[in-house]
């Protein structure tokens, strides 16, 4: 007994709490004239079970006064029960008229709301994440409040008002004591086995929408991986895999579908028998004389119409159970802290032009048991560029997205003048700094607003300048459409050279006062390189840059270049006092200058002697540079 009594107030508990949360979040994101609307709606609502629930009051005087003769007034009854029938009905309709903008515009608010929480949660969270999980977090979530909205508006006001009035109705009709405890008794009962029902259907559903949402994560991850699944050939995999994933939903929907079979057969029995018992009561009253022809018609429409509140009620609970799982994760999303809410700077950087970064013993781990960057100290002065080098895997994009605040140091000091970048807000950092990553993301929009996306009041001009300085001008003559081809989602469209380009023209254009380009150029050929290499540079010149390079030829002229090796910068200097040391970074030119040997001869045999001459010259001009 205690630990069901600590299960009901632990309930009762979440139930506030949700109930907190249904106003913060429900009521608040309405607007005054939405909840106007609602108020109204709600009074239309309450109207319409206020009229139900007195309407066979109407068809009991029409019965009593057929039986005493006064024929007129039994006429006028039924009219009006005509009439009040016909007013609730005509009621739902504008109902559900005016809830349906009601409806609509909390979504689309709610639906805004959770989009913009989602998009601020930190970096990490988004990676940790399938790719269309939070999508779907969000889509059940704003389902899960549409359906409490509902129920409390279409279930849980009527009942209030409907309830009421039977009772009250029947109270002050006499109508006799035994038939009044066969309905309580009869409700009481019902009440309970619905209660029961959706428990049991409560645990089924969350397995059925469970099993539903995993075949969705199979069916999105294949997608994903389309061009993996076609070059290994192994469509029929993966149609196996799917198809079992969405059959263990399958069958869970259909135990669910049984005990929700069962609970209404179950139901359906216990309402034959009230209504049976009842009317059996009411008939022997009648003979008794203590009961007229109009309480018998009355008892019979207020069983028929007792068990529609009742069920409507257990349906609440469904609706508000199922609510309540289908937003659990949403209302965890929201309630999990925002890149702002970890990152509470709120400082500008003052001035203008070009910013000095130091860092300072920076250490940091995505994993705590796997500490990535140990002790990194650097400084690039104002208008300087440092080149970063170093194997792959050596931590040299971890440095560029700590700098960039997507994650932060588990110690140690970045700063952006004499500013801590810990101290800057979001934005003010993330609009000084533009980044060329590793793998550029494109919008699934035209080449022009992938451009603008950096600076939308930029102009033409500006925007061509950029292009041109990121070699991006060949690649739209060719394009069908010119600036306004659609590129495809995610940029698919492209080459990974070409969006690379985009990427680049795109940080060109942000103006930045701290440049990054990590591996910038890494997918392009070595004489589109060379071609964008200048002009980069031009674009570089008086900006603060960190090159993270792996061609070390593109950084040869870098004010200074940095080797990195596990996490730890090994070797600084320039290139040719580097190379003279024949520590790391020398070693590092030496392997590189053999692979352009190899891929030398390789070309020899592969290549028409065209593209041979081509990649020769680029070679050569790479090596002796
Ligand atoms: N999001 C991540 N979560 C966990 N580990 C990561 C993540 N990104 C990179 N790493 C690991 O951190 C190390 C450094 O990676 P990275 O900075 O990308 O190297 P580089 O850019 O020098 O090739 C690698 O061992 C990599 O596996
Ligand atoms: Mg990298």
């Amino acid at each position: 007994m205690h630990f069901r009594s600590s299960i009901y107030r632990e309930r009762l508990h979440s139930l506030r709490r949700v109930l907190g949360e249904f106003r913060g979040g429900l009521w608040g994101a309405l607007s005054a004239s939405q909840r106007r609307r609602l108020f109204f709606v709600s009074g239309l609502v309450a109207l319409g079970a206020g009229v139900q629930g007195l309407s066979p009051l109407a068809l009991t005087t029409a019965v009593d006064n057929l039986t005493s003769g006064n024929l007129s007034f039994a006429l006028l009854a039924a009219l009006a029960y005509a009439g009040m029938a016909g007013t609730s009905r005509a009621l739902r309709q504008g109902v559900s008229l005016a809830y349906g903008t009601v409806a609509r515009g909390f979504e689309r608010d709610l639906y805004r709301q959770a989009y913009a929480h989602a998009l601020a949660l930190p970096h990490a969270v988004h990676l940790d994440r399938r790719a269309g999980e939070l999508a779907r977090t969000v889509t059940d979530g704003v389902r899960g409040w549409r359906r409490m909205l509902d129920a409390a508006v279409f279930t849980a006001l009527p009942f209030v008002v409907e309830v009421g009035t039977v009772c009250a109705v029947l109270i002050s009709a006499a109508v006799p004591s035994s038939i009044l405890g066969v309905l309580l008794a009869f409700v009481l009962i019902y009440g309970l086995v619905f209660h029961r029902g959706i428990l049991e259907q409560r645990g089924s559903f969350r397995t059925a929408a469970k099993a539903d949402a995993e075949a969705q994560g199979v069916a999105s991850d294949a997608l994903a991986n389309e061009e993996t699944v076609k070059l290994f050939t192994r469509e029929a995999l993966v149609e196996e895999s799917i198809g079992k994933a969405f059959a263990r939903g399958g069958a869970a929907w259909d135990a669910y579908n049984r005990i929700v079979a069962v609970n209404g057969l179950l139901l359906s029995l216990i309402f034959t028998f009230a209504l049976g018992a009842t009317l059996l009561l009411a008939a022997r009253e009648v003979a008794a004389g203590r009961l007229s022809a109009g309480g018998f018609v009355l008892v019979n429409a207020y069983v028929l119409q007792v068990v529609g509140p009742v069920e409507r009620l257990g349906q609440m609970a469904r609706e508000m159970v199922q609510g309540l799982d289908l937003t659990a994760r949403l209302r965890s999303l929201m309630a999990e802290p925002d890149e702002a809410a970890l990152s509470p700077g709120t400082r500008t950087l003052p001035g203008q032009g070009p910013l000095t970064l130091t860092i300072q013993d920076l250490a940091f781990g995505y994993d705590p048991r796997r500490p990535v960057l140990h002790g990194i100290s650097l400084v690039i002065p104002a208008g300087r560029t440092l080149a970063l080098v170093g194997r792959s895997g050596s931590g040299k994009s971890t440095l560029a997205r700590l700098i960039c605040s997507l994650y932060r140091p588990d110690s140690g000091a970045l700063q952006l003048d004499d500013v801590p970048i810990s101290d800057l807000s979001l934005s003010a950092l993330r609009s000084a700094v533009a980044v060329v990553p590793q793998d550029t993301v494109l919008l699934h929009d035209t080449l022009r607003a992938n451009l603008l996306f950096a600076r939308p009041e930029a102009s033409e001009r500006e925007m061509l300048d950029a292009a041109r300085v990121a070699g991006l001008e060949p690649v739209v003559e060719v394009l069908p459409e010119g600036w306004d081809t659609v590129v495809g989602e995610r940029g698919l469209r492209l080459s990974g050279g070409e969006k690379q380009r985009v990427a680049i023209a795109r940080a060109v254009l942000k103006g930045p006062r701290l440049l990054l380009l990590d591996e910038a150029t890494a997918s392009l050929d070595t004489r589109t390189e060379q071609a964008i290499q200048s002009s980069l540079d031009d674009a570089a010149r008086g900006v603060t840059t960190l090159v993270i390079a792996h061609r070390l030829s593109t950084v040869r002229g870098a004010d200074e270049i940095a080797v990195m090796e596990e996490g730890r910068i090994v070797e600084r200097g320039r290139h040719e006092v580097l190379l003279a040391a024949g520590g790391r970074y020398a070693a590092l030119w030496r392997a590189q200058e053999n692979s352009a040997v190899v891929g030398r001869a390789i070309g020899r045999h592969g290549a028409d002697d065209t593209s041979l001459r081509t990649s020769l010259s680029g070679l050569a001009s790479d090596l002796n540079r």
